[in-house]
């Protein structure tokens, strides 16, 4: 019997303002493509932060955030609307395919951003007797690495901060299925031209 093929919806999240130039954007587009060979039909929504970043937390919006939707003034209905907004595309995605360029050791300031405003007590993660409990639940997360050196293995091994946060913070909230997809050693002649491709080569989607 065939197997049925079904479709998803894919949520891809970019943080490297280089476009074109982009190795993470070059990953996550090859990963999206396997996935919707695997799952035609699939849709894709784009949320990009580097053309479009999102505020640092200030004040009015931290207030806005921790107060109830119900007793929010106009005002922090629109202080708390890109969490409001960002959340509903988590929530409404199937696969979450996140860019991240690695940046002095850690993700860039504009993903650490969205990270900021997807956490939200008792909406994507709450505490309870038992300790927290992360409440977006079901989705399978990849997230396509670029990185100058390489992390995966030898003397830099330590020092990749990207993979191991992504993965606690992302687990935090309930995305425990998270699958590292790295382009590294793009700065080490030799290594960078196979170094998106060979990352890709490493992503087998079930269908
Ligand atoms: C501000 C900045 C900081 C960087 N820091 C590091 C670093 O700490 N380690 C590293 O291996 N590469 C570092 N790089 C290199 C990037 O990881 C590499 O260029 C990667 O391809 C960027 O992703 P992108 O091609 O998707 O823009 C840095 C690049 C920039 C622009």
């Amino acid at each position: 019997m065939a197997t049925p093929i079904f479709t998803m919806n894919i949520l891809n999240i970019i943080s490297s303002p280089r476009k074109e130039a982009s190795a993470s954007i070059k990953l996550a587009d090859g990963i999206i493509d396997k996935l919707q060979a695997a799952h035609p039909g699939s849709s894709v929504v784009v949320r990009d932060l580097a053309t479009n970043p999102f505020p640092h937390l200030e004040e009015a919006k931290l207030n806005a955030l921790f107060t109830p939707a119900e007793a929010r003034t106009p005002e922090q209905h629109a202080a708390a609307k890109h969490s409001d907004d960002a959340i509903r595309e988590i929530m409404d995605a199937d696969v979450i395919v996140i860019g991240a360029p690695l940046y002095n050791f850690g993700i860039p300031s504009t993903l650490k951003a969205w990270i900021d405003h997807i956490a939200r007590a008792g909406i994507t993660f709450q505490y309870t007797a038992n300790g927290p409990e992360g409440l977006v639940a079901g989705k399978k997360v990849y997230v396509a690495m670029a990185s100058g050196g390489i992390y995966s293995e030898g003397p830099s091994a330590g020092y990749d901060f990207v993979a191991p946060y992504l993965k606690a913070v992302l687990g935090f909230l309930g995305m425990t299925d998270v699958t590292v997809v790295r382009a590294e050693g793009l700065a080490i002649p030799g290594v960078q031209d196979n170094a998106v491709q060979k990352g890709l080569d490493s992503v087998t989607i079930a269908a």
